[in-house]
């Protein structure tokens, strides 16, 4: 008989949005006529960048013709889009990555998910709490974990609560830890770390020779000036952190698929006999093992954000989001709640009214304004009481969200 792997067994309830969308379709399966309006799962709504497009259509042109044709690519990613990422993302801001340092891959949820292969299993590891439940459910998958308690915390895993008295920006751990994800603006919280607070960061993870997962799949959304948008404009950051960005909330690419990952060649890990191991060649074996890469048209269409149309039709779809997020805080606060986030993310994070748990909260916005949001405590233990609304809905559904919300849900505040 085949065995299970056992670990998936320890695993709570579903993935956080596949079970609200469960809850969502029982909803509506008793409410035909509800006209329901999804503000839980950040998914984008507006389309493509019109110069996204035009770069997918020519390279399935290309595709047609035998002279143009490509077979596979290569699996870390094409050099025009390496490079215009190094170009891009990094030297413009200062920091020198090179293009054979970053890996383009299908998403950051499968790089955030994989990156844990290349690391030993006795590591410690640091979450935060709320926290995006991907790092924590793919640590219990392999293992890493022990049993769920009964705060729905694993044991094993070392969590770092994100608190209001602290702005939510957690304590550094009190132990040593070897692995600690990092998201930056955070998912769920919608708020952004200042460089001092990631120097603290980069120089806890030097002092104790532990890795970052830098998750910075929301960078394009921070607004405010001086806050830092790669871990890498930290001085130190380099030897101690890997960098995790994505296309899919800057670009519209949550359908389309394309991310990419740097691995600076200094990074390194230790085995068990003390040597020290750089991490790239690791991640590179992996991933060219593992994975034929993204397809061309695709990466075509991501490195298109790159040139000037892009770049201002880019600008645009995330300035639009950010408008959805200023009308959500300012009318959920003229609504009498407490709201946090929104200025440097497309996500708001508000406070449940008294003596409603997050579940409670989210079955009453379903029922009394047919909206659906995400349940604070579905991102852990801290974030009971709280409630997460996305900006990435449409603005016609933006402003009806908050009008039903301040006419049925307000006087409950
Ligand atoms: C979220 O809503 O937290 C994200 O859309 C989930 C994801 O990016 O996988």
């Amino acid at each position: 008989m085949a065995k299970v792997n056992e670990h998936y067994l320890k695993l709570q309830a579903g993935y956080l949005f596949p079970e609200i969308g469960r809850r969502v379709r029982a909803f509506c399966e008793a409410n035909s006529d509800a006209d329901v309006i999804k503000m839980g799962i950040g998914d984008v709504t507006q389309p493509l960048p019109a110069a996204v497009i035009r770069a997918m259509h020519d390279a399935v042109d290309e595709l047609a013709n035998v002279e143009t044709f490509k077979g596979y690519g290569p699996e870390t990613g094409y050099s025009f889009l390496r490079e215009a990422i190094a170009e891009n993302d990094f030297a413009e801001r200062g920091v020198e990555i090179d293009p054979e340092e970053i890996f383009i891959s299908d998403g950051s949820k499968s790089d955030s998910s994989n990156l844990v292969e290349v690391f030993g299993a006795d590591n410690k590891i640091a979450v935060f709490d709320p926290v995006y439940p991907v790092y924590v459910d793919t640590n219990v998958m392999v293992g890493r974990t022990g049993p769920a308690l009964d705060s729905g915390r694993y044991e094993g895993l070392v969590y770092l609560p994100l608190t209001e008295e602290t702005g939510f920006q957690p304590p550094l751990p009190k132990e040593k830890v070897d692995l600690i994800y990092l998201c930056n603006p955070n998912n769920p919280t919608g708020t952004v770390a200042s460089k001092k607070t990631l120097q603290k960061w980069v120089d806890y993870a030097r002092e104790h020779e532990a890795v970052i997962f830098y998750d910075a799949a929301y960078e394009a959304f921070i607004s405010e000036d001086d806050m830092p948008h790669s871990i890498y404009e930290i001085p130190g950051a380099k030897d101690v952190a890997i960098e995790l960005r994505s296309f899919s909330k800057t670009a519209g690419f949550t359908g389309t698929r394309c991310a990419f990952t740097v691995v600076p060649r200094q990074l390194t890990g230790t085995t068990s006999d003390g040597q020290s191991q750089a991490l790239h060649p690791l991640w590179y074996r992996r991933h060219s093992t593992k994975s034929n890469g993204v397809s061309y048209p695709i990466q075509r269409g991501a490195a298109a954000i790159y040139t000037p149309d892009g770049k201002q039709q880019v600008r645009k779809l995330v300035d639009f989001y950010l408008e959805n997020a200023r009308l959500l805080r300012e009318g959920m606060s003229d609504a009498g709640f407490t709201v946090y986030g929104g200025v440097n993310a497309p996500y708001v994070w508000l406070k449940t009214p008294t003596g409603l748990s997050s579940w409670e909260f989210f079955d009453l916005l379903l029922e009394k304004s047919n909206i659906v949001g995400t349940p604070g405590s579905g991102f852990g233990a801290a974030g009971e009481g709280f409630f997460r609304l996305s900006a990435f809905s449409s603005r016609e559904n933006t402003v009806e969200a908050i009008a039903r919300i301040q006419k049925s849900v307000a006087a409950k505040v």
